[in-house]
């Protein structure tokens, strides 16, 4: 895609993308580190199933979702008490979607994370309950956030389970997605489809995050359009990177989408296009939390990451 990266745009300055490569890597051990902490160790029984939600987890994912977490409480203000366990429920969440969406039943997809999918490994009872079993651990988490009190806790869960339920959330879009296999893509469908498998947890990531922190309402809406725009292009870059990119970069099969006729961004609108909606999203993205100046450079730069990725 790199014939296609925002022309518009000044040159990135090679220390900011260094400094900014160093924060990422640091925030994903941060991650990583907690989410060891809540997940039950492999030799503890029935020890299968805490082999399979740890094969998954700790697979090599971007974590975009508990970092655009972080960043987001980072622009609203430095405290923010129990972000780091609404980080780990979205990633709990996250992995659980990627088991089920790889099942036979549902993608039927033999590789993920640069590695046979959990039902490959596991069979396909174990990876069900694997999925099932990082759902829960998320709720649990939750529940143990430090958050100030009850009332903030439950504020969370409510985001997380709007955004990976039905209507509207993960669950909805994946129906969709699913039912809409072979049908005509229209425009609408497409765009229905996309923000709630994808758009609406990554929304919710940043929404966590800013809850955390205490956004008021008015950063609160600003952080939640920022969220929408960013959540449609991810999901645009990811149907472009199944047309664009080879199997071993993505660590999981390219070329899926055309051949199970999945009603996709190119499908609609071909390469150029989708390339052009991707980076308008993300422009717009941008404008939305202009107003936060230095505090939300991560937000930003992680925009530009969603836009400009590899894999
Ligand atoms: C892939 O998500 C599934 C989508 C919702 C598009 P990611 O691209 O974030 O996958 P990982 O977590 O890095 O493996
Ligand atoms: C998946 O969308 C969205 C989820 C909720 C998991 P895709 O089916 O396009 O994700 P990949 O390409 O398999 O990662
Ligand atoms: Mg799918
Ligand atoms: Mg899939
Ligand atoms: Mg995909």
């Amino acid at each position: 895609m790199s014939s296609h990266r925002h022309h518009s745009r000044p040159a990135p300055d090679p220390q900011a993308a260094a400094d900014f490569e160093t924060w990422l890597e640091r925030q994903r051990r941060r991650v990583e580190a907690a989410l060891d902490r809540w997940l039950p160790p492999e030799d503890q029984p029935p020890q299968i199933i805490h082999r399979a939600m740890r094969y998954s987890v700790f697979a090599g994912g971007k974590r975009i979702r508990p970092i655009l977490c972080l960043a987001s409480a980072e622009a609203v203000g430095s405290e923010a008490p129990g972000v780091m366990e609404a980080a780990c429920a979205l990633e709990l969440v996250h992995t659980y979607s990627l088991i089920h969406d790889d099942l036979p039943a549902l993608d039927n997809d033999d590789f993920r994370r640069g590695r046979p999918t959990c039902h490959k490994q596991f069979g396909e009872a174990m990876a069900i309950l694997a999925g099932d079993a990082l759902l829960t651990l998320a709720f649990h988490v939750l529940a143990r956030a430090a958050c100030p009190d009850g009332a903030a806790r439950a504020r969370l869960v409510e985001e997380i389970s709007a955004a990976a339920g039905t209507p509207g959330g993960m669950i909805a879009g994946q129906v969709e997605d699913l039912e809409g296999q072979g049908r005509t893509p229209t425009a609408e469908l497409l765009e229905t489809i996309h923000r709630a498998k994808t758009g609406a947890l990554l929304t919710a990531s940043v929404r966590m995050g800013a809850i955390c922190a205490g956004a008021g309402e008015e950063q609160l809406e600003a952080l939640t359009r920022y969220g929408r725009h960013v959540g449609l292009a991810f999901q645009i870059v990811d149907d472009l990177l199944d047309v664009e990119q080879s199997t071993e970069t993505l660590g999981k099969t390219a070329g899926k989408d055309a051949r199970q006729k999945k009603i996709t961004f190119p499908a609609v609108y071909g390469l150029p296009a989708s390339h052009r909606m991707a980076e308008q999203e993300i422009t717009a993205a941008l404008r939305e939390i202009e107003s936060f100046g230095e505090r939300a450079r991560r937000l930003r730069e992680l925009a530009l990451l969603v836009l400009n990725r590899s894999k």
